[in-house]
């Protein structure tokens, strides 16, 4: 079997249950050494149990992998530092983060809490900006003491609730959009350091999304999560170089690539908004529509 991560060392956060597990095992599987994080908490963030992790840290090394367990919080500046040092301190240095810890914390906009909004921003916006912060200041000193490019990989998870919009997901989709955009700004600024940004969004039956609504038997075996860890393996890999800024929707039966904001139908500038009304009808009536979930053309 080609090993596609061959002596490559990954950090995999929320790598104890769904997506991340699969991820984990999978790197491992291609020859990555995985710092497997997790905090161990439940579905809306809460309670912290490292044990998971460990039992991903045990299987990974039953198969002949190498692993080590991280519980440190990815929402915490200080917490993504240790992270990264941790991998660096254990196998010599990191070439791989895959950003994928997440938590929901579901509400309509008229209802939702303060703490709802900030729990959900945190972990995942601040989640994914605490690790790759610290993991990009690695590269580049990387890349400047060796005085050429790394091979180093970032992989975001975002959602296509953030980037075609889910109803009663204002939290959770303004932070995977934001992590839509974080990733195709972070590529073009850690490109000249040999490092690629991009984000998977997955669709894949775990206790994230197992109670949306009833699955046949042959829907959940679509939706297994591992369906989505080969696309964060072939990314994470030194044959994927010249892939970078990209949302990769994976699982539930498809790869698929995105396509992001592109500017539409135009005019010149008008100061007046009576004359202007008419013409921002007509070029919206003109443009294509916002995708529905399925990231498709509403009708
Ligand atoms: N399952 C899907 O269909 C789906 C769809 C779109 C996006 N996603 C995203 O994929 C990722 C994985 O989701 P999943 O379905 O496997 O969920 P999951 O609940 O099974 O796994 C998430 C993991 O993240 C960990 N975690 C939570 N907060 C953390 C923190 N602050 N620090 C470290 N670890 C933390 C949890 O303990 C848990 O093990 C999430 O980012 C999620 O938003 C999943």
């Amino acid at each position: 079997m080609t090993r596609l991560c061959e002596g490559r060392v990954a950090i995999v956060t929320g790598a104890a249950r769904g997506v991340g597990r699969e991820h984990a095992l999978l790197l491992a599987k291609h020859g990555a050494k995985v710092v497997v994080n997790d905090l161990g908490a439940a579905v809306d963030g809460t309670g912290a149990d490292r044990s998971f992790a460990q039992q991903v840290a045990d299987e990974i090394e039953a198969d002949k992998g190498e692993a080590i367990v991280n519980g440190d919080d990815v929402s915490d500046f200080d917490g993504a530092k240790n992270l990264i040092d941790q991998a660096i301190n254990t196998y010599g240095k990191l070439d791989i983060l895959v950003n994928n810890a997440g938590i929901l914390r579901d509400r309509m906009l008229v209802n939702m809490t303060e703490e709802e909004w900030d729990a959900v921003i945190a972990v995942h916006l601040k989640g994914t900006f605490a690790p790759s912060r610290h993991a990009a200041a690695y590269w580049r000193a990387m890349s400047k003491e060796k005085d050429a490019p790394v091979s180093g990989r970032i992989i975001n998870t975002s959602s296509t609730s953030g980037i075609y919009g889910n109803v009663g997901q204002t939290n959770y989709g303004a932070a995977k959009a934001g992590i839509a955009a974080f990733t195709i700004i972070a590529a073009r600024e850690l490109g000249r350091f040999g490092v690629t940004v991009n984000a998977i969004s997955p669709s894949a039956y775990t206790r994230m999304t197992d109670n949306l609504r009833e699955y046949t038997e042959e829907e959940i075996a679509v939706r297994a999560p591992r369906w989505v860890a080969p696309t964060v393996v072939y990314l994470a890999s030194d044959e994927a170089q010249d892939i970078t800024g990209r949302v990769i929707q994976a699982g539930a039966g498809m790869v698929a690539v995105c396509e992001g904001w592109r500017r539409g139908a135009q005019i010149e500038a008008m100061d007046d908004p009576v004359a202007l009304g008419p013409k921002l009808r007509e070029m919206v009536g003109q443009v294509r529509r916002n995708s529905g979930m399925d990231g498709f053309e509403l009708d």
